[in-house]
């Protein structure tokens, strides 16, 4: 599964192209699986904070992180809230995305969630 915060329509747009499983973030949402994060990043470089709260509950089941982000914000804080996540909760960062990104990130994170989010789940 993937669970997606997405605020503008860029990451909805690109969970609708990927074969994999995925899951709005809500409010209250509770996960009892291995899920990938795909968040966008928010402010100056930071995490949505319904994407903080939502690892807060959930982080353990997090297997890896997905970001989409926008390189004109520049280096230094483009997809930082992936760069944060998967440092604070010591998964993998997947994918750092542009925007919408491109073709050979979504073959990526297929790869990733079949090979090991999916095997993670049989285990
Ligand atoms: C208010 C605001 C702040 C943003 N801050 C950053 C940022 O610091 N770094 C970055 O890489 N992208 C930043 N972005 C770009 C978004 O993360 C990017 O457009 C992403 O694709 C949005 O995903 P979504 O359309 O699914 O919400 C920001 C966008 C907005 C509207």
């Amino acid at each position: 599964m993937i669970v997606y915060a997405s605020r503008t329509g860029n990451i909805r747009a690109i969970i609708e192209k990927l074969n994999v499983p995925a899951v709005q973030l809500t409010a209250g949402l509770a996960m009892t699986e291995p899920f990938l994060m795909f968040t966008y990043t928010d402010g100056i470089g930071q995490v949505p904070s319904s994407v903080e709260t939502f690892m807060q509950d959930n982080g353990h089941y997090c297997q890896g992180v997905i970001v989409s982000g926008n390189r004109n914000f520049g280096h230094d804080v483009f997809g930082r809230a992936g760069d944060i996540l998967a440092k604070q909760y010591n998964v993998p960062l997947v994918r750092k995305l542009d925007l919408r990104g491109y073709q050979a990130d979504y073959e990526a994170v297929e790869q990733f969630y079949f090979e090991r989010v999916v095997a993670c789940k049989r285990m």
